[in-house]
């Protein structure tokens, strides 16, 4: 059997397309699906909290990015335990957006990829997001007690029904990657979601260069490393325990101080230019092909993110951010 949609041609790099679809977001095309892939969207992980305090935050801010022109919204069903995606069907159905103009994507737990699991985890999904079916989903990690064919055939099944619009994949190496491909008969592997920013970055062992060269979206997340690109922490507050425990290989005593010290020095790089510092975050990823996958918990914090976003910094400025996080000397 063929694919459906034929794969990219090997090499072809996944451009952006010229033209920005609203507040300046544009998008990236899909190889599977009808809707093209927002440059830029919201996360509803919210650090994983979800007292009913955050709650109220997150469903503030997610009415906020809806209002301000956010198309592209992230979940899954192990955020808040199934109480992210059912805020986020709560806020789509208070709100006079059909959905028709979002991009909605939701995850499968890396627990629950047997055949009948992932099943019952996607209709779940479906049922707390209020919708017959769902723009994207990924398999959130592999589990290599399940063999990935299971998965993906499970998968395929649902997007063959049209309940989902396309199949990606997150934290995925780049065997696991190709493994998943291969275990796809009619359709194709269409986004991978890793962690990625100015410094952390999946270059060192071929994952994104693997997905550009074949049409695979990139979406990156923890773009601001935690809001540490956007200038937070750089000043005397320290990053919360859980904060520290989430990114620890970037936060830990032996590399914080030359990691704020580097990110000094970009915010630096952003006043000289007389734009915001999550700014260079941003476009450094956007120059890269990437889909940015940001997280707030207030409004404000989207409204900043908008702006920095309207903020295109040169090539010059990008390559002096890449080089100070690369922690390279000026010439
Ligand atoms: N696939 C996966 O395994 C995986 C893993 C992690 C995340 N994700 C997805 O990626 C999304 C984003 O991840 P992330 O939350 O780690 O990304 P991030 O954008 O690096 O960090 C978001 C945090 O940065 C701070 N922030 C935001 N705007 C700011 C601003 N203008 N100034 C200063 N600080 C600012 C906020 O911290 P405070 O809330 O503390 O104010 C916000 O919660 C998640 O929501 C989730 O959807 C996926």
């Amino acid at each position: 059997m063929t694919k459906k949609q034929p794969a990219a041609p090997a090499k072809k790099r996944v451009a952006p397309s010229a033209e920005p679809t609203s507040k300046g977001i544009d998008s990236y095309p899909l190889k599977v699906g009808t809707k093209a892939h927002p440059a830029l969207g919201l996360g509803l992980w919210s650090l994983g909290r979800w007292t009913r305090e955050d709650e109220v935050k997150t469903r503030t801010t997610v009415e906020h990015a809806i209002h301000a022109g956010v198309s592209w919204f992230d979940t899954a069903e192990v955020y808040g335990t199934g109480r992210s995606e059912r805020l986020l069907g709560d806020v789509l159905s208070r709100s006079q957006n059909d959905g028709s103009q979002l991009f909605l994507t939701t995850k499968v737990s890396w627990e629950h990829l047997r055949a009948a699991q992932v099943r019952a985890a996607v209709v779940g999904s479906l049922q707390k997001l209020g919708r017959r079916t769902v723009d994207l989903v990924l398999v959130h990690a592999p589990d290599a007690h399940v063999p990935i064919a299971e998965t993906m055939g499970a998968l395929e099944t649902l997007w063959k029904e049209g309940k989902v619009g396309a199949i990606g994949v997150s934290n995925f190496s780049l065997e696991e990657l190709a493994a998943a491909r291969a275990a796809l008969q009619e359709t194709d592997v269409v986004v991978n979601q890793v962690v990625y920013n100015l410094f952390d970055r999946e270059d060192g062992d071929g994952v994104v260069d693997y997905c550009r060269q074949n049409g695979i979206v990139v979406e990156a997340y923890t773009p601001l490393l935690r809001g540490i690109l956007a200038g937070r922490y750089l000043d005397g507050e320290t990053p919360s325990p859980e904060v520290r425990r989430f990114a620890h290989h970037l936060l830990d005593r032996d590399r914080y101080d030359t990691l704020v010290a580097q990110a000094r020095s970009i915010r630096e790089l952003a006043k000289g230019e007389g734009i915001p510092m999550a700014s260079i975050a941003l476009h450094w990823l956007r120059r890269r092909g990437a889909a940015v996958l940001f997280g707030a918990s207030r409004p404000e914090q989207v409204d900043e993110i908008l702006d920095a976003w309207a903020h295109r910094p040169s090539d010059a400025v990008l390559d002096r951010a890449d080089e100070i996080a690369r922690g390279t000397p000026r010439a």
